[in-house]
C-alpha cells in the first residue's frame, strides 16, 4: 500500500526520494510525490497520478539540488486517484505524507472550518490539524505534531517538513510501518525497510506512538507523552540481489522459481532427518506447556489464509486431539468468538503489517491466549508483537501476489503442529513421515518446477479466451484449489472460483458450460477414485478439463494433463499448487496484464 520516504543530508533528495519510491512501487500504488526544500525553506512540491515515470516526467522541469525532501506513493482511501489527492499535502508552510486512515477525520475537518481544504483526503486533514498547532512556526515542530496526533483516531505513519524549518524531518508512527536509516551525513526514512539498501544498513524500526525529529546528523526519539526513547539499531539483513529481478522477466516469475531456495532457508537448522523430528525454537513455547495445547486458531488474509487452511488439514492428521481451526481475520476480529482454554492462535502474515490480521493479534493477546507469528518480514509489527514466532526466512516477496511464502508458511505450520505432537508423545512412525516428506520437498521442488513449466506454458493457449475458471480439490487439495483460483483472479483477472468436490452437485455443476474451464487437483490417496467420479460428472456435461494429478495410470479422457512426477505424496498439493502459480502466470503474460502490480491491489494491507 502506500510508501513513505524521506532524506535530509549531504546528498541531493530528489535522488533519494524516487529511487526510494521505485522500490515501494510493488506495495501498489495510483499516484505519487515528493516535495524537497531548498536551504532558504523554499519548497518545490510535485505530483502526479499514475506512475512515478509520469512524476519523473514532471520533475524534469524541476530539479533541484535541495538536501531534504519528503515522497509518497498513495494507494487511494478516501478521494480517487488524482494529483490533488495525491501526497505531500501542503498546509500553508507545511508539508505532510500519511500511510493509513483517520478515522475521525470528519470531526476533525468540521473544526478546522476555517481551513479551505484542497483535497478529499484524510491526509490533509492532519496537515491542517498540525498547522493548526505549529502557525508562523513559534513553537518546534515536533511539539506541534505531537499535540495533533494526541487528537486522532486511526492508524498513521507520517513524516512531516516546513518551510521555516528546512533542517529537520518530523515521523511519527501508530499502526503503519517507519523505518529510520542511519548514513553517514544523511538520514533517510522510509516506511519499508527495502528503500534503505544501497544506502545504509543501519535502521531504527520506529514503535507504535513514538515520535522522531531527525537531521542529517541527529535522531531524537520521543513518546507521545515526551518520555525519552532509547532506540535500538538494527542491522538490516536484506541484501540488494534479494529485491532484483536477477534476469526473470518478472518478480512473480523468480519468486515462484525461487522456491526450492526459499524453502530450504525455511527449514535450515529445523529438520532433523535421522531422529525424524523438528524443532522450532522461535515459538518459545515450554514443553508442559505444548503437550496441554487443545485448540489452535490459524488468523490470516488472503493467501495466508489460504497456508492456514491446508495447514490445518495436516495438522489434524497427526494430532488427533487437536482442533484447529482457520480464520479470515477481517472477519474474525469483529467475531464474538469463544476462544477456548489451552489455546494457541498462529497470526501468519507474509509483510507482518496486514492491518486486520495484526488487529486479531491484539485482541487475541488481550484475552490471555499465547500469540505465535509465522511472518516474513523481519521486524515487521506482527513479528514484534507476538509472544513468540517462527521466521518463514523466504526472502523479499516484491510481486503483489504472493507465491513462494504460501510455499513456507505451509511447511512452517505443519512443523509447528509437529513440535506440539512430538510434544504431546505422538508416534514417530506418525511423524517421521511428514518429517522425511519436508526435508525433501525443496528438491522435489525443482524437479517439478523444471519439468511443468513448459507444459503449463503450452496448455495457457488453450485457456487464455476464457473468463471463467472452476478450481476443484477435496481434503488437502481444497484449500490448494483455494489458493490456486485467488492466483488468477488477482493477477489474470479471470473471474476463478474454488469448490470442493463435494460441493459440486449443490450449485456450481450448474455454471458448467463453453465458458468456464475447470482445473481439477487429482492428487493419488484415499479419496482419488471419489474425486475422479466428480470429474466424470462435470465431463457429462461438456466441461473442459484439465487435470493436475500425481496418478501413474492417470486414464480419464480430459481435455489437458498435466502430470507431477515425484516419491512426494503427502505434499503433493503443494507441488500442484506450482502449477497454478505457472498457470496464473503465463495466463497473465499471454493477456498482457501488469504480472508483479496488478491493478486495485497492493502487496501489503495496512488500512481496514
Ligand atoms: C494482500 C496481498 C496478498 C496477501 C495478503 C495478506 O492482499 O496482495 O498476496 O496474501 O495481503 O498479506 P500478509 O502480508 O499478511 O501475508
Amino acid at each position: 500500500m502506500c510508501g513513505i520516504v524521506g532524506y535530509v543530508g549531504k546528498n541531493k533528495a530528489q535522488d533519494f526520494l524516487i529511487s526510494g519510491l521505485k522500490r515501494l512501487e510493488y506495495r501498489g500504488y495510483d499516484s505519487a510525490g515528493i516535495v524537497t526544500l531548498d536551504n532558504d525553506g523554499k519548497a518545490t512540491l510535485v505530483r502526479a497520478k499514475g506512475k512515478i515515470t509520469n512524476l519523473e516526467d514532471k520533475l524534469k522541469n524541476n530539479k533541484k539540488d535541495d538536501k531534504i525532501g519528503i515522497g509518497h506513493t498513495r494507494w487511494a482511501t478516501h478521494g480517487e486517484p488524482s494529483e490533488k489527492n495525491a501526497h505531500p499535502h501542503q498546509v500553508d508552510k507545511l508539508f505532510l505524507v500519511h500511510n493509513g486512515i483517520i478515522e475521525n477525520y470528519k470531526e476533525l475537518k468540521a473544526e478546522l472550518n476555517e481551513y479551505d481544504f484542497k483535497s478529499d483526503t484524510d491526509s490533509e486533514v492532519l496537515a491542517a490539524l498540525i498547522n493548526s498547532f505549529y502557525g508562523d512556526g513559534k513553537y518546534p515542530l515536533t511539539n506541534a505534531v505531537v499535540q495533533a496526533l494526541k487528537l486522532v483516531k486511526g492508524t498513521y505513519g507520517i513524516a512531516v517538513v516546513s518551510e521555516l524549518n528546512p533542517n529537520e524531518i518530523v515521523v511519527a508512527r501508530s499502526g503503519s510501518p517507519l523505518v529510520i536509516g542511519i548514513g553517514h551525513d544523511e538520514t533517510l526514512i522510509a516506511s519499508d525497510a527495502s528503500a534503505l539498501l544501497g544506502h545504509t544498513k543501519r535502521a531504527i524500526y520506529l514503535n507504535d506512538g513514538e515520535v522522531a525529529t531527525v537531521t542529517a546528523n541527529n535522531i531524537e526519539i520521543k513518546t507521545l507523552n515526551a518520555e525519552p526513547v532509547s532506540a535500538k539499531v538494527e542491522k538490516i539483513e536484506t541484501n540488494l540481489a534479494a529485491i532484483q529481478k536477477g534476469g526473470y522477466a518478472h518478480f512473480l516469475l523468480k519468486e515462484i522459481m525461487e522456491q526450492p531456495e526459499s524453502l530450504t532457508e525455511t527449514l535450515r537448522g529445523r529438520v532433523n532427518i535421522e531422529d525424524g523430528v523438528v524443532h522450532l525454537g522461535g515459538p518459545g513455547i515450554p514443553e508442559t506447556e505444548l503437550r496441554r495445547i487443545k485448540h489452535i486458531v490459524i488468523v490470516g488474509c488472503g493467501t495466508a489464509y489460504h497456508a492456514g487452511l491446508l495447514a490445518s488439514y495436516y495438522i489434524e492428521q497427526f494430532t488427533p486431539e487437536i482442533t484447529v481451526e482457520t480464520v479470515i481475520a477481517s472477519e474474525y476480529r469483529y467475531r464474538q468468538a469463544y476462544i477456548p482454554e489451552d489455546s494457541v492462535a498462529l497470526i501468519v502474515s507474509q509483510s507482518g503489517e496486514t492491518a486486520d490480521t495484526l488487529a486479531c493479534l491484539r485482541e487475541i493477546k488481550k484475552r490471555g491466549v499465547r500469540t505465535v507469528g509465522i511472518v516474513n518480514a523481519i521486524g515487521s509489527t506482527i513479528a514484534r508483537e507476538v509472544d513468540g514466532g517462527t521466521y518463514v526466512h523466504v526472502g523479499p516477496e516484491i510481486s503483489v501476489a504472493s507465491t513462494k511464502a504460501f510455499t513456507s508458511q505451509v511447511i512452517a505450520m505443519v512443523m509447528f503442529g509437529l513440535t506440539i505432537a512430538q510434544a504431546k508423545g505422538v508416534k514417530n512412525a506418525i511423524i517421521r513421515p511428514y518429517v522425511t516428506e519436508i526435508s525433501k520437498l525443496p528438491e522435489a521442488i525443482k524437479e517439478v518446477l523444471n519439468e511443468a513449466e513448459g507444459t503449463v506454458r503450452k496448455i495457457v493457449k488453450k485457456y487464455v479466451s476464457y473468463d471463467h475458471g472452476i478450481y476443484l480439490g477435496r481434503d488437502v487439495a481444497y484449500p490448494t484449489a483455494m489458493e490456486g483460483a485467488l492466483k488468477l483472479k488477482e493477477i489474470a483477472y479471470v473471474d476463478a472460483n474454488a469448490y470442493a468436490f463435494g460441493e459440486l452437485k449443490h450449485g456450481p455443476l450448474a455454471l458448467i458450460d463453453d465458458r468456464f474451464f475447470e482445473l481439477a487437483l487429482l492428487p493419488e490417496g484415499e479419496l482419488y477414485d471419489k474425486a475422479v467420479s466428480n470429474v466424470q460428472e462435470v465431463l457429462a456435461r461438456g466441461g473442459h478439463i484439465i487435470a493436475v494429478t500425481n496418478v501413474d495410470k492417470f486414464d480419464l479422457s480430459v481435455e489437458s494433463i498435466i502430470k507431477i512426477n515425484s516419491e512426494i505424496k503427502i505434499f503433493a498439493p503443494l507441488l500442484m499448487n506450482l502449477v497454478s502459480q505457472l498457470f496464473a502466470y503465463y495466463m497473465t503474460v499471454e493477456k498482457g496484464y501488469n504480472v508483479d502490480q496488478p491493478r486495485n491491489l497492493a502487496k501489503s494491507v495496512t488500512v481496514e
